[in-house]
């Protein structure tokens, strides 16, 4: 047994885009409480427009451990990531490893710190869309069987883990995190004018007077099969003739359309393609749009935040607050529901948005407070890993 030292830093992983907007006020919290932690980037992400941009945007300490995984099959991404941040964790000795959401990143370091002993605490827990065909669903069922203390963002997330058998005890309704974020960097969001200036494509745009719908795509169910991918670039173009859209786009959907010979089939002059945005101009965009179409999770939360239309390109949420008490429609991949959700959410009166409990910029306080009181409950040597 290895005695466990009381200031032992907590560790905090983050891996992925959507896993940056997360960690930032955690950080934050954390250092106003006085609880050392240190961060750990396993660099699932790594471009500078879907990694650096983010960390000087949300003012992320720089990571004091890298893992430089990048890009790989599930398999080797997951299994990179145990490989590398198991000997970190056996110098490190951590009071408790910190993961958020449900990524990759986040299910490779709470399966080797449970072999290690090491006490999990898992923020954004409880989320299901009970799809099980969703690499990140499988994430979160294993990450939430595997946590200690878990942090949820609405309601229906504790009956989800009760029901798979976890003590209500371990499970706190903090708020959202990403949410702590959005308001905090509220006043600094980038205009979408002084966007698509930066750009250089302010001219060849179509006038955006009557306003614009963004989007945002790029999970593998949307994007990886040619059949979806030709009949959402085909939806997209009918509803581009109604309102101009902006599309930054993810790596991953610009590959695919690539490949499938679909790219040059977007109508380029109501379609205004970009690279990857950083947060500060994504939430300009978001904020200034009549309407967001997207597969995104996190962006299903920001738009009931900001009160934004959002109809979401899949058949199933684990955010059904979103749809409960936010703006967020369900249209799947059906052309005539998209359109007629479209037309609905251009309406004068779409539907109105009232922030879920927590969902106020403090969860992340909330957090920390309820950490620092776990930790001091924890017996000093409760760690098992190998000596
Ligand atoms: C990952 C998360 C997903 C999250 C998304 C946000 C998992 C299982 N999925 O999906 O939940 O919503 O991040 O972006 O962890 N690529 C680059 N540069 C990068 C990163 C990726 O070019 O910096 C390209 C690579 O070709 C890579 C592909 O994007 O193969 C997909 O990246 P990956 O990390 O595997 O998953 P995402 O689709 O980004």
């Amino acid at each position: 047994m290895i005695k466990q030292e009381s200031t032992s830093p907590i560790l905090c992983i983050v891996g992925a885009r959507p896993n940056f907007m997360k960690i930032a006020p955690i950080m934050r919290a954390f250092a106003a409480e006085r609880l050392p932690a240190m961060l750990l980037h396993t660099g699932q992400h790594y471009d500078r427009d879907m990694n650096d941009t983010f960390f000087n945007d949300l003012g992320i300490p720089k990571p004091d451990f890298n893992l430089g995984v990048g890009s790989g099959s599930h398999t080797q991404q997951t299994a990179q990531i145990m490989l590398r941040v198991e000997p970190i964790l056996n110098q490190l000795n951590p009071s408790a490893v910190l993961v958020v959401g449900d990524v990759n990143s986040t299910i490779a370091c709470a399966l080797v710190s449970v072999k290690q002993g090491i006490p999990i605490i898992h923020v954004e827990s409880g989320l299901r869309s009970n799809d099980r065909t969703m690499p990140e669903e499988i994430n979160r069922i294993l990450t939430d069987q595997l946590s200690d203390l878990l942090f949820t963002t609405e309601p229906a997330a504790l009956s989800n883990l009760q029901r798979e058998g976890i003590s209500p005890e371990r499970v706190h309704l903090a708020g959202n995190v990403m949410i702590d974020t959005l308001h905090f960097n509220l006043p600094r969001a980038i205009p979408y004018r002084t966007t698509i200036e930066h750009l250089g494509i302010a001219d060849s745009l179509p006038t955006l007077t009557e306003g614009y719908a963004l989007l945002t795509l790029h999970r593998p169910s949307n994007v990886d099969n040619l059949e979806t991918l030709e009949s959402i670039v085909s939806t997209i173009n009918q509803l581009a003739l109604q309102l101009p859209f902006i599309f930054p786009m993810h790596p991953r959907t610009r590959d695919r359309l690539e490949r499938f010979n679909l790219l040059g089939k977007l109508d380029n002059k109501r379609i205004i393609t970009t690279p990857p945005q950083g947060y500060l101009q994504l939430l300009g965009l978001m904020k200034d749009s009549r309407i967001v179409l997207t597969d995104s999770g996190g962006i299903q939360e920001e738009t009931t935040a900001l009160g934004i239309p959002c109809l979401t390109l899949r058949e199933n949420t684990e955010r059904p607050i979103t749809i409960h008490q936010g703006t967020n429609t369900l249209v799947g991949r059906n052309p005539e529901l998209i359109l007629r959700a479209f037309h609905q959410g251009l309406e004068p009166n779409p539907k109105r948005s009232e922030p879920p409990k927590h969902w106020d910029g403090k969860a992340a306080i909330r957090i920390a407070a309820t950490v620092k009181a776990w930790l001091a409950s924890l017996p000093q040597n409760n760690h098992n890993a190998p000596s």
